[in-house]
């Protein structure tokens, strides 16, 4: 097998992050005995600063040609006073649109090495494993209208519309279920039923389908979005697969990522269109890049998903999983998750070590 891969470093840490994922990547291919083509494509800031816009056609081409897209990060404050529509963040947008990526998974579970990493006390997250199913092309980021427009006595209205569609909860909700099939069996719907009518339209869609689509071996509960924000530091635990709109998944996934200890911990895959994306959860960090202090485990996690996703090369991820496991064990710390007493190495060395014992574990 040969895989053809985009990879799209984008802005501020993401090359420095890329560039330890892609030397996994190479690696496990060659371990596992597949091809992996690697094709790089310039976006975000980057590519405002080399096309004047974040996402040109022939990237996007490349990716929609690709067997799988690996992202970095994109956006900084160099751009932050651009126009929205051209600023770097909408590469992103573009991307997860055009490739059809209507399901987002961000898995959120603690490497037991780093449970008093967490600003959170140690027994509250210890054993947290639930996975985010955050719906990705609809609701409030795509609604129309939307738009900021003059009012004539000289103010300004600005709106934004979350909608859904039967079809796309039910796409987004059957993710939900069959992923909780998998795992253990309990699906927490995240909505703000009480208040707006396009999550009770939600809730009613996704409690029909618990009903009528063969997903009686699911626990399924409902929960407000605003209960989940605080049942989430309250007791992680108790979670096992969420499902909820775009904004919400958002925002609680940023949330769930420091129960992890660092949202640097974090990977991610974009899913429903032929072309499988991966990311790390974390943003651009202008503030530390390029002094080689980023954490790479995101994006080595996000390239373990890819293998598992886009490959089905479930053996080859585990030995990822494992791997990052093993160095945290072991105590080796970027500076996200350093604490007293542990090794504090930089993104090049986690790398570096990541590899050791990928090719120990042979
Ligand atoms: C994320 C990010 C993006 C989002 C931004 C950068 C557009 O926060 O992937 O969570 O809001 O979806
Ligand atoms: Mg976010």
């Amino acid at each position: 097998m040969n895989y053809k891969i985009a990879v799209l470093p984008g802005d501020g840490i993401g090359p420095e992050v890329m560039g330890e994922g892609t030397q996994v990547l190479k690696q496990i291919a060659k371990i596992y005995g597949f091809g992996v083509e690697l094709e790089e494509g310039i976006v975000g800031g980057a590519s405002i600063d080399a096309h004047g816009k974040p996402l040109i056609d022939s990237v996007l081409k490349l990716a929609k040609g690709s067997d799988a897209v690996l992202l970095g990060a994109m956006g900084g404050p160099k751009w932050d006073g651009l126009d929205y529509s051209i600023r770097p963040e909408r590469a992103l947008l573009a991307l997860r649109l055009e490739l059809g990526l209507f399901a987002n998974l961000r898995p959120v579970k603690l490497f037991s090495a780093l449970a008093s990493a967490s600003t959170l006390k140690r027994e509250v997250v210890e054993g947290t494993d639930l996975l985010v199913v955050r719906e990705l092309t609809g609701g409030i980021y795509f609604g129309q209208p939307k738009g900021v427009t003059m009012l004539p006595d000289g103010t300004e209205r600005g709106v934004n519309t979350e909608v859904y569609t039967t079809p796309e909860i039910e796409r987004i909700a059957h993710v939900g279920f069959q992923a909780a099939l998998r795992r253990r069996k309990k699906l927490t719907s995240v909505d703000k039923a009480n208040v707006l009518e396009v999550t009770e339209l939600w809730r009613k869609v996704v409690t029909r389908m618990h009903k009528d689509e063969g997903y009686a071996g699911v626990q399924l509960e409902h929960m407000l979005v605003d209960n989940c924000a605080m049942q989430l530091i309250r007791n992680p635990k108790q979670f096992d697969v969420m499902v909820t709109t775009n904004m919400f998944g958002d925002i609680l996934s940023d949330e769930a990522a420091m129960l992890t200890g660092s949202i640097g911990m974090l990977p991610s895959a974009s899913l429903g269109g032929k072309v499988g994306m991966y990311e790390p959860v974390h943003g651009t960090a202008p503030d530390i890049m390029g002094q080689d202090k980023a954490n790479p485990l995101a994006t080595i996690l996000s390239v373990a998903m890819m293998l598992r996703h886009s490959f089905d090369q479930g053996a080859a991820a585990d030995r990822v999983e494992k791997a990052v496991e093993v160095v945290l064990d072991e105590g080796y710390r970027t500076a996200d998750i350093q604490e007293p007493g542990r090794k504090l190495v930089g993104c090049k060395e986690m790398g570096r070590l990541v590899r050791e014992k990928i090719e120990d574990r042979g």
